[in-house]
């Protein structure tokens, strides 16, 4: 019935501790504070201005989204597809409101977003929905490729392109496709994917406290 459908959330996910997310946020402003300074950058500008001699300041170019959180389940009040199979799931019932240790092991940047990868445990995949990557196309990489914190999106950008983005890396890594390792950074080691795709693999992974929880809106 209608009131049922109400009862479930815009999305299900873990919600990082506020403390952790100011220092998630200030990492990532670092990180694109440095990259758009690095000429191997500037070589590749195109990707994201369309033209080749204009600058681009990342901090200004991606816009915060919210409170930072990784998606589990995107429910959209009932909507999506699944949605009443996931809240039901005895697993999605019994760690609902539990802490977790969230590890992000990688930064990424696109011309369209900025996010954080989440590499889940075991338990944690226990939550993830087993359909999230092929939704995206993306059928022959694990479970829990998807998994991510959005941390800002270009103009007009929803964040739901975040994990597409992250899964678009993914794939092509699993096609063999290494990357260019641009430099080895004080965070991590930097590679370039082409078509404005850089990943920064975290040297320490940044380890976050977050609840399972859901967002209403
Ligand atoms: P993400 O998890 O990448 O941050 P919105 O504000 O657009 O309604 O989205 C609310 C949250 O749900 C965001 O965190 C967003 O992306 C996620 N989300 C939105 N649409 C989808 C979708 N179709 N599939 C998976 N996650 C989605």
């Amino acid at each position: 019935g209608q009131l049922e459908e109400v009862s479930l959330p815009l999305y299900f996910g873990w919600f990082l501790l506020s403390s952790i997310q100011d220092k998630v946020r200030c990492t990532a402003m670092d990180f694109l504070k440095t990259l758009d300074t690095l000429e191997a950058f500037k070589k590749h500008l195109i990707d994201f201005t369309g033209k080749a001699e204009k600058e681009v300041d990342l901090e200004e170019y991606f816009e915060a989204k919210g409170t930072l959180h990784c998606t589990t389940k995107f429910c959209d009040y009932g909507k999506a597809e699944g949605a009443k199979e996931y809240a039901e799931k005895p697993a999605v019932k019994d760690l609902y409101g539990s802490a977790f240790e969230l590890s992000l092991s990688a930064l990424f940047v696109t011309p369209r977003t900025v996010g954080a990868r989440v590499s889940l445990t075991e338990e944690q995949l226990l939550l993830w929905p087993a359909d999230a990557e092929k939704e995206a196309g993306s059928a022959s990489l694990p479970l829990g490729s998807r998994a991510h914190v959005t941390l800002g999106c270009a103009e007009g950008v929803e964040p739901v392109q975040t994990g597409l983005d992250l899964l678009e890396i993914l794939a092509l890594q699993q096609e063999g496709h290494q990357g260019e390792l641009i430099e080895e950074m004080e965070l991590g080691s930097l590679t370039y994917y082409g078509e404005g795709r850089w990943l920064l693999t975290l040297r320490e992974p940044i380890c976050s406290s977050a609840c399972f929880s859901s967002f209403y809106g």
